[in-house]
């Protein structure tokens, strides 16, 4: 990636836990591995009566926290540190905002990034403050983090307001999941080798899998995730992104907007749910009390913050149906959940068994697979039947691993690293646009009422398991099994 440029980076919720325990690690490490960092300036913004001395030292804390040991290096940090400034501004009052404007008066012609980790509440008003204290310049951004509204309703509002005052140019919706280095490398798989494009539909592909399992509860942020649950966190985000460059069309090159211009084709191609499709191919469900990694956790409605009897979901697996020429007929089966057997982030592309079966061993179950493993570590697995070795010819599935730190020797860069530079050169690429978020909203609105007016409660899973037993259902139906059940 070529040099950033001198830039000022503000952040409004400069003391919250994204910006300690995500992006300022991912600035230290831009810096420590950038050779001139001279022209970066990043102010934190927040309500929190703070001086900059104080600021520094609750970075420091949260670095060395969320940093690995072998990574952090104190003259590398002292040097990050003469980076920060602290400015105590309550994004709601127009006159704090000459605060900010004397700390920018000398740097109208470099760019200047607005990084709202607030409320989306917020963001209509910090913009027409930013606005009228005249801190938008033509070089200026802003990046918009999730969750991006509540419904398409809540989403168009927030999107107009921001559009009075930034072009859509300006606007970096950031989905941290598309920083990840495997989905981009989802794209250099599908796109720089000719092997895989030509099995890369319906004619060659049974099934996919997308799971986002994670092993964590709700911690702290009950308030905020009993609002919105599983399907408004993670599902209209994280996973419909990676369906989307998963199905999309090859591009005409890489340009942002054309790649934009694909996965939008490909939110607009998915079969709307009926109400009855809902309680068909959709399952809920919400964790109870059970064990993780041998130690006992207790169940969602008994976390800090969360209402008695709330009916939030916090797992959600549903069948998808992509209704174009190249995937009709293939279910993609998407699931999240906290509090999983494991923490788990993967892609499974399950491909047609062979059309006549001679070798004992190569049953229908085990079938070639492609696994795009975003998480604990981030590779890809190709499953192949091979002989095992001795005197007959059964054979049984093997895996071709390519485990990206392994092979390339080099620290990943965390999703947050990637995403602020592209936003400080400028690439767009990485981000959603407007008309993908419309498109979000619309195909999840509708599940979302049919769950209200239908008002079946969640169904339970204990945790440390993979949901509620009816996600298993779900696809066996189908005559299919989830991966760890094959
Ligand atoms: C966030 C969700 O967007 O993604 C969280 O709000 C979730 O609830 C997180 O825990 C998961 O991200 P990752 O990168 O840890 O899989």
């Amino acid at each position: 990636m070529a040099q950033p440029p001198c830039f000022d980076l503000i952040f409004f919720g400069g003391t919250g836990d994204l910006a300690l325990r995500k992006l300022l690690p991912a600035l230290y490490y831009r810096h420590r591995d950038t050779k001139d960092c001279s022209g970066w300036r990043i102010i934190a913004v927040s309500r929190q009566a703070l001086d900059t001395g104080t600021y520094v030292a609750m970075v420091h804390a949260a670095c060395k926290r969320f940093i690995p040991a072998k990574d952090f290096d104190e003259a590398v940090w002292a040097q990050f540190a003469t980076r920060l400034e602290y400015l105590a501004i309550d994004a709601t009052v127009p006159g704090d905002y000459a605060k900010l404007a004397t700390a920018l008066a000398d740097s109208a012609e470099r760019i200047r990034v607005f990084y709202l980790s607030t409320a989306a509440s917020l963001f209509a008003g910090i913009c027409d403050n930013l606005a009228a204290a005249n801190l938008v310049t033509g070089l200026s951004r802003v990046v918009l983090e999730k969750p991006l509204g509540f419904s398409l309703a809540s989403a168009t509002a927030i999107n107009e307001a921001v559009a009075k005052i930034f072009t859509e140019r300006q606007i970096f919706r950031i989905d941290h999941y598309l920083g990840k280095e495997t989905v981009q490398n989802l794209i250099a798989l599908r796109f720089g080798n000719s092997i895989f494009e030509p099995l890369w539909h319906r004619a060659a592909v049974r099934d996919v899998q997308i799971t986002l399992a994670e092993t964590v509860g709700v911690g702290d942020r009950g308030e905020y995730y009993d609002r919105y649950g599983a399907l408004r966190d993670m599902v209209q985000n994280h996973a419909l992104q990676l369906l989307c460059i998963l199905a999309m069309e090859p591009p005409s090159s890489i340009d942002p907007d054309e790649i934009r211009d694909e996965k939008l084709k490909v939110l607009r191609a998915l079969r709307p749910f009926t109400a009855d499709d809902v309680r068909n191919k959709i399952v809920r469900g919400q964790y109870r009390a059970g064990a993780i990694e041998g130690r006992a956790v207790p169940g969602y409605l008994d976390e800090p913050g969360i209402p008695e009897g709330t009916t939030t979901e916090t797992f959600v697996s549903m069948r998808v149906d992509v209704d174009n020429w190249r995937w009709a007929r293939v279910p993609f089966y998407l699931r999240t959940g906290k509090r999983m057997q494991e923490r788990m982030s993967e892609i499974v592309i399950n491909f047609r068994a062979v059309p006549h079966a001679i070798l004992p061993g190569n049953d229908a179950g085990n079938v070639n697979r492609l696994v795009i493993r975003l998480q604990p570590d981030e590779g890809i697995e190709l499953h192949v039947l091979a002989k095992v070795p001795g005197a007959d010819m059964r054979v049984k599935p093997v895996k071709l691993d390519l485990d990206f730190a392994e092979t390339f020797k080099t620290r990943q860069w965390d999703a947050y690293e990637r995403l602020l530079m592209d936003v400080i050169s400028g690439n767009l690429t990485l981000f959603m646009r407007r008309d993908e978020l419309d498109a979000a909203w619309t195909w999840i609105d509708p599940i979302h009422a049919a769950w209200a007016a239908q008002s079946d409660p969640p169904k339970p899973y204990s945790a440390g398991t993979w949901g509620p037993t009816a996600s298993s259902a779900l696809i066996v139906r189908d005559g299919l099994c989830w991966k760890e059940e094959s």
